[in-house]
């Protein structure tokens, strides 16, 4: 079987990572999480006291780019990739909401995504890739052999978001998510560089009457279709 390249696209908290890993583990290809890289570059971005509320200090990130090194690598236990900011795992820090309402402004700047676009391209250079995010199949891998632009109404996707926080034991208020996503719906599809758009060739998913099974046996008879062509 020949491997291809998947790009998966669409909204936040749609469930587009979940079913990125679900087929990756599923096929044995590799998943990368591009959102996960917005957010370490955010969460390193706080750390070192770059924003102040809504306010980046913008020349000193460009100039510490070179020093953000974002790596995954597989945790044993769930057979999961972890996502690594110089060396340490942050993989819980990047999903807390302190990064998920800071995220945006930082996937916003011009040098931050073209860093972001090249490494994930580089990690998409032998194929077997499955890749989510926002402009995967727009400007990522605008050749991928599938992609996938997945949509669901707000409300579902802060119900989803929601009951994840709160599984880890988080806190959560359910207005203050479903504010958040609409948020970053409008950021997402207005903002210059590269915004959400879903690309001409991509397939349409609503998933907000799907269950996880049902999603995934639809994107695997995608995959299958794909590489048996
Ligand atoms: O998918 P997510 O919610 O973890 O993404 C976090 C943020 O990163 C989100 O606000 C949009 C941005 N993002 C992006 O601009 N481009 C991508 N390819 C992936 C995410």
């Amino acid at each position: 079987m020949k491997k291809i390249t998947i790009a998966i696209d669409g909204f936040s908290s749609c469930g587009k990572s979940t079913m990125a890993k679900d087929l990756a583990r599923e096929v044995g290809y590799i998943h990368i999480d591009s959102g996960a890289m917005y957010r370490a570059v955010t969460l390193y971005a706080m750390e070192h006291g770059m924003i102040e509320g809504s306010v980046i200090d913008v020349p000193r990130l460009e100039a510490d780019m070179a020093n953000i090194r974002i790596t995954f690598e597989l945790n044993e236990v769930t057979k999961l990739p972890e996502t690594y900011l110089n060396g340490v795992n942050v993989e819980s820090r990047i999903r807390t909401m302190e990064v998920s309402e800071r995220v945006s402004l930082i996937a916003e700047l011009g040098f931050v995504r073209q860093a972001m676009v090249a490494l994930q391209q580089a990690m998409g250079e032998q194929k077997g890739i499955v890749m989510d995010g926002r402009d995967i199949g727009t400007t990522v891998f605008p050749n991928a052999e599938l992609k996938i632009f997945v949509t669901a109404s707000a409300e579902v996707r802060a119900e989803r978001r929601y009951k994840e926080l709160q599984e880890k034991g988080e806190h959560a208020d359910y207005e203050q998510i479903l504010q958040n996503v609409k948020q970053r719906d409008y950021i997402d599809r207005h903002r210059e560089v590269s915004p959400l758009r879903r690309a001409n060739d991509a397939l349409l998913l609503d998933n907000t009457h799907l269950t996880r099974e049902q999603q995934d046996a639809w994107l695997k008879e995608q995959f299958l279709l794909r590489v048996k062509e």
